[in-house]
């Protein structure tokens, strides 16, 4: 593969934490490289970007998609990446951010955290990228997760000619079993406005999302021209929608009570995304979810696995945009 984009200087060697640190210009030419690299997968094409490089990937949390699609991906570009689980490394005795940064920037070509935890995670891999003479990279902490709304965008324009004007809901589900982080609403409110989408995002009054997140997205949406609004009506999200992300969070800003917040993500059970709320929307509406979905929770198999479902392409474009955000930072 012969990738067409020109990767400036100011790209190498930079973090990718949250989506907002990165211009429009920059994440264009970055889904640019996904497009170019989908499409020599597809065509069986070699993509060895990244020869003899190595990732290390820290996972706090549990993963199916990001780990996979990331250490398919640096194998895909020709490197070779490394999963570490901190209860397996010197973290779990107590080291530090910065050692660990120092340490593994010696070896290798970049560092990328999933650390989830409310009030820790993106604290801890902003100090990390302070220490690292590598790139960082965030697969998803407790503010954000921007590998995940870059996929969503790839999928969204692909599917829609312009994506200006487009309308998106972000709604939230009811889950059950654990309470689940901000960090996919929050990317999505901040980047979708700023790439022209109007989204209305519709929450149950206790499960507000970070103030300083939805300040930020309406500023994002008044410098693009797009609209940004928050309901407490769940069908808000789907009324004459062209895209649609139905999914579950914590009630994290109202209370840090694990028990309280599944007592009251049970006081919401009609926030279920079904049949009857898709077809609230254009006929087009595409359905997206970042998966794991609790099914029959949060959405009906009918709505999943039905034609409006796009979340296997969602899954797949993961790969596409991380390996392209590999190539052009490492
Ligand atoms: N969407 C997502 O990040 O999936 P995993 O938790 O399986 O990585």
């Amino acid at each position: 593969m012969n990738p067409s984009v020109v990767v400036p200087d100011r790209l190498r060697g930079r973090d990718f934490i949250s989506t907002q640190d990165w211009s429009l210009e920059e994440l264009e030419l970055l889904f640019i490289l996904a497009g170019q690299l989908k499409k020599a997968r597809r065509e069986a094409e070699p993509t060895h970007l990244l020869p003899a490089k190595t990732l290390y990937m820290i996972f706090f949390d549990a993963s199916t998609r990001t780990r996979n699609s990331f250490e398919t991906g640096i194998t895909q570009l020709g490197g070779h990446g490394i999963y570490l689980s901190p209860d397996r490394m010197q973290i779990s005795h107590g080291e530090n951010a910065k050692d660990t940064a120092k340490v593994l920037s010696r070896y290798g070509d970049g560092i990328a955290i999933r650390h989830c935890t409310y009030g820790e995670g993106n604290a801890y891999i902003r100090e990390v990228a302070e220490h690292a003479d590598i790139p960082v990279l965030s697969m998803q902490d407790d503010v954000y997760h921007p590998c995940q709304v870059l996929a969503d965008y790839m999928t969204i324009r692909e599917r829609f000619p312009s994506t200006r004007g487009l309308k998106l809901g972000v709604a939230w589900t009811s889950a059950p079993n654990y309470v689940r982080p901000l960090s996919v609403p929050q990317s999505l409110i901040l980047m979708m406005p700023r790439l022209g989408l109007d989204v209305t995002l519709a929450y149950p009054p206790e499960f507000r999302l970070l103030p300083e997140i939805e300040e930020q997205a309406r500023a994002n949406a008044e410098a693009a021209g797009s609209r940004f609004q928050i309901s407490h009506r769940f069908e808000d999200a789907f009324e004459d929608a062209d895209v649609v992300v139905p999914k579950s969070w914590g009630p994290l800003v109202h209370t840090r009570d694990v028990a309280e917040g599944l007592r009251l993500i049970e006081k919401y059970p009609r926030w279920r995304c079904d049949a009857e709320r898709i077809a609230l929307g254009k006929e087009h509406l595409v359905y997206m979810h970042p998966l794991p979905a609790d099914r029959g929770r949060e959405v009906t198999d009918e709505v999943i696995d039905g034609p409006h479902s796009a979340v296997y392409d969602e899954a797949e474009n993961r790969l596409h945009v991380q390996k392209a955000l590999m190539a052009l930072v490492m």
